[in-house]
């Protein structure tokens, strides 16, 4: 692939220079949904699934940008000056944005590169295919300009761009684990402080079973961006009457006693889903420490039942994968991964159902909505680096 990728650059942008290659991951979140902007905990893992690069510097004081995974591919030129997002640089606005937080934080770029994309996460999928885009950009600028930022200031920089210059307020989750993703290891962060910790993931004689119901309803964005304030909204009252910052800062039973003055109604669900959820991914980690993989699962299950209700981030596709899934021997735990609205579930199943977990699903949905689902056998990979 790096080969195939280095002699495609040469045909694209031309002979000559140096090139290096780069790969930054997608991501799974195992549990802890929508808690990453509500300062709770979240328990993602990097894919060996991602998006690779291949960059060599020029003398053009241009940035120009190549990706392999759109129809009729196109050379897309920025000048080299401190970019703004412009709709005809379409995909590039997400490298162009990192480059811009960079550019704002002191960093700025003084030379011109190529930069040539190709990934394998399906896109629209919720494993993060932008995220890695732009942690991926990040890890780019560090080695190629020698800026000094570690992994955790990369993913930090990669949600500004997200946040500020492309308009989705999304958390910290998918940046850090890109950045930050280490194999066979799960990532446990808090996100009020940023402090996190590597929990092997060791499933006997299970696998986590990823499943892209290909669906994605529109308005991903704006729904997600509702979400963020209704949150608020819900954290804002409860600080009449509880000196707290985030809604992680507070227990289920705290939760339950001053919900009431939580005045909208759907407020209130967002903020039990946020509340109720941070304290299920604590349970589950600590479940999973101590080998109890099945009450793992149920954890997972009951967080599905949270997004589609309380949250109300899922769909009726989506549903119907879990709820299959859930009917199924061997199936230890099944739930909606990702921001939602559509995208993938993960699952964890037993080595010896998994044959039969994806011929039910197929045909079940297959029959359902006349779409065939996508499956992943989860393997947890290195954070974004050099290749
Ligand atoms: C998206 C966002 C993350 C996080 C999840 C939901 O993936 O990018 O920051 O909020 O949704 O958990």
């Amino acid at each position: 692939m790096k080969q195939r990728m280095i002699k495609d650059f040469i045909e694209i942008f031309g002979k000559g220079g140096e090139y290096h290659v780069y790969f930054a991951p997608g991501r799974v979140n195992l549990i802890g949904e929508h808690t990453d902007y509500n300062g709770g905990h979240v328990f993602p893992c990097a894919l060996t699934l991602g998006t690779y690069a291949v960059v060599r510097k020029n003398n053009l004081n241009t940035f120009r940008f190549f990706s392999q995974n759109v129809k009729n591919p196109y050379i897309i030129e920025a000048p080299l000056e401190k970019p703004t997002n412009r709709p005809n640089y379409r995909w590039a606005n997400y490298p162009l944005g990192v480059i811009w937080s960079f550019w704002e934080a002191g960093m700025e770029v003084t030379q011109g590169f190529d930069m040539l994309v190709w990934g394998n996460i399906p896109s629209g999928s919720g494993l993060s295919s932008s995220a890695a885009l732009e942690v991926l950009t990040g890890t780019i600028l560090k080695e190629e300009f020698g800026f000094v930022v570690d992994a955790t200031q990369i993913a930090l920089l990669s949600q500004k761009s997200e946040n500020q210059f492309n308009g989705c307020n999304c958390g910290i989750m998918d940046q850090f684990a890109s950045a930050n993703g280490k194999k066979d290891h799960a990532i446990f962060l808090d996100t009020a402080t940023l402090e996190y910790e590597y929990a092997p993931i060791v499933l006997e004689n299970a696998k986590i079973v990823v499943t892209n119901s290909k669906v994605k309803h529109s308005l991903v964005d704006s729904e997600y961006n509702n979400r963020r304030r209704e949150s608020h909204q819900a954290l804002e009252d409860l600080q009449k009457v509880l000196s707290i910052q985030t809604l992680g800062d507070i227990t289920t039973e705290e939760f339950d006693a001053h919900q009431d003055v939580i005045r909208d109604e759907v407020c209130r669900r967002r903020a039990r889903h946020a509340v109720y959820e941070n304290c299920r991914t604590i349970k589950a980690v600590k479940a999973l420490k101590e080998g109890n993989v099945s009450y793992f699962g149920q954890l997972m299950n009951e967080a599905h039942v949270s997004m589609r209700d309380d949250y109300e981030a899922s769909c009726p596709e989506v549903d119907a994968l879990v709820e299959m899934a859930w009917g199924i021997h061997g199936v230890l735990g099944c739930r909606i991964t990702g921001g939602g609205f559509g995208g993938c579930t993960v699952a964890i199943v037993k080595d010896d159902a998994i044959e039969d977990y994806q011929k039910i699903i197929t045909r079940g949905y297959n029959e359902k909505y006349g779409l065939t689902p996508e499956f992943y056998i989860v393997d947890i990979g290195a954070g974004a680096g050099r290749i």
